[in-house]
């Protein structure tokens, strides 16, 4: 029999019968890659249950039949997990897991399986031989009698070994190394991933158990092989950080079960990842003298207020065209801030070089960092240190306007727990609100001018 072949874009997963230089799909150049086919398989069934078991077929119901008490979500001892996942693992979902590779998706996922001592887990390592996971294993130090391991990549052994086992939650490191029989392809290649992702749902659906699947991301942050993969699985979280930072965020990207403003944070140990319950204060550097250059922001994650700090450095430039260098920060958004500085507020950020960091490596998108921001840029410049009680919250607009941010008492209290004294937040925040059950000190500003006044 002839093999078929097909051309797949890697990056978004259209399927093309001709190679093309650009996919008509996501518009990206040069990802097409040929992969083989097999499309006339007759009658092809999947591994997950070949013959329809007690001939039960899903047929139409009527909406209201459909009973909608939900099912008791699954507890992880991990409420970092449980968090983002929307309260617990919903039985029967397919979460999809993505993240670099060492970053710790799978440290994360064999603690949590370890740690689940009531169920039957059963980890499918595609990657790792089981010496390696027992290894890690020992390393965690923690002991399981119904953790079970299967080193396999064939979907068609899987789903044997699975109704064999009937395991009550399946983790699968990484969807990558997963290979069906009914695709010619290479394992990781668009077909294959999609192939084996929509067995394993179709697993998850049927046997009503819940299926983690690893994934690892491109270099441009989205997840290996394909877009596609997102909208087939519930949820989608991404497990990222810096590798040379032991704090790593667990985000929801997508949750059909909840809501995607959740966050998890870890730190990395050496007997594995330890939850961070309170993470206001690992991110601001404990120190005694005060330095120029660093401000405090508060700043929302997902649902928590988080305190983190800011650090600039503004020098005099040696080369003719100054440098500006933003970790954890949109380098587009410094450079909007300094020309807004260099504009509004009269100051030469032209002829110097100026480096921003945000401690920790984490990376904030919340836009209310600006004003902490502005305000590390402007203590450098001046040399003139910010006193460590007091923070910030607030977006800096074009013409230099202090914008209202949202959640602001939910900011304010934070920085009251962590001890701060003042806190500058948008004039337009006060309007209608009640502060008067913080003792905090709250300074309203309206105009980067005003802030300069009120700090220096
Ligand atoms: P790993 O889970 O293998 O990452 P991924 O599956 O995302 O590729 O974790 C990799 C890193 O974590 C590795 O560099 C070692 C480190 N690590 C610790 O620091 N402490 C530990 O207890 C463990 C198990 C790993
Ligand atoms: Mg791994």
């Amino acid at each position: 029999m002839k093999i078929k072949t097909a051309f797949f874009c890697q990056n978004c997963g259209y399927e093309s019968a001709k190679w093309a230089g650009k996919c008509p799909s996501c518009e990206q150049w040069n990802t097409f890659v040929e992969e083989k086919v097999q499309k006339d398989i007759p009658l092809r069934n999947t591994s997950w249950q070949p013959e329809k078991e007690n001939g039960k077929s899903n047929n139409i119901v009527h909406l209201s039949a459909v009973s909608a008490v939900e099912e008791d979500r699954l507890l992880t001892p991990d409420a970092e997990l449980n968090r983002v996942l929307g309260g617990g693992i919903v039985p029967g979902s397919l979460v999809l897991v993505g993240g670099e590779p060492g970053i710790g998706k799978s440290t994360l996922f064999l603690q949590n399986a370890l740690q689940l001592k009531d169920i039957t887990t059963l980890y499918i390592s595609g990657e790792e031989s089981a010496q390696q996971v027992k290894m890690r294993a020992d390393r965690l130090q923690v002991k399981n009698d119904h953790f079970f391991l299967l080193t396999e990549t064939s979907t068609q052994t899987i789903f044997q070994e699975i109704k064999k086992l009937r395991p009550q939650l399946v983790i699968v490191d990484s969807i990558q190394t997963l290979q069906s029989p009914f695709i010619e392809s290479a394992p990781g290649s668009v077909s294959q991933i999609r192939e084996t992702t929509a067995e394993m749902q179709r697993f998850a659906k049927e046997s009503h158990t819940p299926v983690f699947l690893i994934g690892h991301i491109t270099k441009d942050g989205s997840i290996a092989g394909p877009k596609i993969l997102e909208h087939m699985v519930d949820t989608v979280l991404q497990f990222e950080g810096d590798q040379h930072y032991a704090y790593r965020i667990l985000r929801t990207i997508k949750n059909r079960f909840g809501s995607t403003a959740e966050l998890g944070i870890y730190e990395m140990t050496g007997q594995g990842l330890r939850q961070v319950t309170n993470p206001s204060e690992i991110l601001i550097s404990q120190r005694e003298d005060q330095l120029s250059g660093v401000a405090i922001a508060a700043t929302i994650e997902g649902m928590r207020p988080m305190l983190v700090e800011v650090q600039a450095l503004v020098t005099q430039s040696v080369y003719g065209t100054p440098q500006r260098t933003a970790t954890g920060f949109d380098l587009r958004r410094l450079q909007l801030l300094l020309a807004v500085l260099e504009k509004r507020g009269g100051f030469h950020f032209g002829v110097k070089d100026v480096f921003l960091n945000i401690a920790g490596g984490i990376r904030v998108e919340d836009p209310s960092i600006d004003l902490a921001v502005l305000c590390a840029l402007l203590s450098s410049y001046e040399d003139i240190p910010v006193s460590s009680k007091i923070c910030f919250a607030g977006e800096v607009g074009l013409s230099g306007e202090i914008r209202a941010v949202n959640r602001i008492e939910q900011r304010i209290a934070e920085a009251e727990k962590l001890g701060f004294e003042k806190i500058f937040i948008s004039r337009y925040n006060k309007k209608g609100a009640d502060f008067g059950k913080f003792n905090i000190e709250i300074v309203p500003v309206g105009r980067v001018e005003e802030v300069y006044r009120g700090l220096f």
